[in-house]
């Protein structure tokens, strides 16, 4: 299957080796506008493009693979769909839903698959919870609480919140969203507080799950310089968990390999799992690409894609009104 690769940034370096290192993927083009960055990351090895249609035209991807700024991602993933191609696209989906229902619509019409790479579904420590919830080891989920403290902001085209559709919640915040929902199942309502939405540094997200269970998301950009806290817990009827974090030990904060503590029978101990944050979008980036290249749907795709930002625009209108936002009348009004 024939990859082509969009922005060679921080993420993008990562899905290169999940590419180089994929055994039904082949790269065969990058796009990136940094003709520097270009060549020090591929060489001579494929050729480098500075157009997404020029490149999709010359090099016949039957994948088109999105590491780009957030507002990038409607009008670069329609150019590819259009052409032909499947898409994978990093996170967020799109900067707001009426987006997400632009590459649907799309997708729908050209037959094309996406793929949405949601990284942390594929640390090995939240796979290994979500099998002991889906056995029902920690019994009826009752409450998930993530934080995620960092100490400093990003620079770049992260400072301005038309390219990001938002502040730190659609930013490194979408990961906590699409946990709690991989976690604890569809989000029912949605009530938040940040400092300044749509261009927010610190907020709170307590939720209800169609469950009953409940959720808290808290994050920030205060903490001091270098942390970056991203832990989970649970509490459930039958036991307790906790994941150290998957971007935390990439940031170098925390020490040590084991990440999962369970509380089962009345005592905790630590599970064996271990993963680190690359690994985990490498898997990520090969479970969309193997589930294209076999013509399946990905499992991470555009309803969760969708869900997530649905999830954050339900944050941001809380902020703004004062008022508990359901998910249901979110969907009604978007599309009325
Ligand atoms: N999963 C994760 O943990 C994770 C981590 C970081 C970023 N991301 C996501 O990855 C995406 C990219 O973020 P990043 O941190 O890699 O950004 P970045 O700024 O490091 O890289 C973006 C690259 O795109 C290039 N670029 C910009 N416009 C372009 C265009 N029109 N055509 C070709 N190239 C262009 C830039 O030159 C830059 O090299 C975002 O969606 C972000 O949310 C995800």
């Amino acid at each position: 299957m024939k990859v082509a690769l969009c922005g060679l940034g921080e993420i993008g370096q990562i899905h290169l080796r999940a590419i180089r290192e994929s055994d039904e993927a082949e790269l065969v083009a990058v796009c990136e506008l940094d003709a520097a960055l270009a060549a020090r990351s591929v060489g001579d090895e494929v050729p480098v493009f500075r157009d997404v249609a020029e490149m999709i035209e010359s090099a016949g991807p039957d994948v088109v693979d999105i590491c780009l700024p957030h507002h990038l991602h409607v009008p670069i993933a329609v150019t590819a769909l259009r052409a032909g191609c499947d898409v994978l696209l990093e996170k967020p989906l799109a900067v707001d839903l009426a987006g997400c229902d632009e590459i649907l619509r799309v997708a729908d019409e050209t037959g094309r698959e996406v793929g949405v790479s949601h990284n942390q579904v594929h640390f090995a420590p939240h796979r290994r919870l979500r099998e002991l919830i889906d056995a029902g080891e920690l019994g009826q989920i009752r409450a998930i609480y993530e934080r995620l403290w960092m100490g400093g902001k990003y620079g770049g085209w992260r400072e301005d919140s038309s390219q990001v559709g938002g502040g730190l919640l659609m930013d490194a915040g979408v990961h906590r969203v699409y946990m709690a929902e991989y976690l604890g199942g569809p989000i029912r309502t949605v009530t938040a507080v940040m400092d300044n939405p749509r261009s927010e540094d610190a907020f709170v997200l307590t939720f209800e799950f169609e469950s009953g269970a409940l959720g808290v998301i808290q994050g920030g950009y205060h903490g001091p310089e270098g942390v970056f806290d991203d832990r989970i817990e649970i509490q459930a009827s039958d036991g307790m968990a906790e994941v150290l974090g998957c971007e935390a030990f990439f940031e170098g904060d925390l020490e040590g390999d084991l990440r999962l503590r369970v509380r089962l029978d009345g005592s905790w101990s630590d599970d064996p799992v271990t993963g680190q944050w690359d690994e985990s979008v490498i898997a990520s980036v090969q479970a969309v690409l193997s589930d294209l290249a076999a013509g399946r749907e990905p499992e991470v795709g555009l309803v969760e894609g969708r869900s997530a930002v649905a999830v954050v625009e339900a944050a941001y209108r809380s902020a703004e009104t004062g008022k508990t936002i359901r998910m249901s009348d979110l969907d009604e009004r978007n599309s009325g």
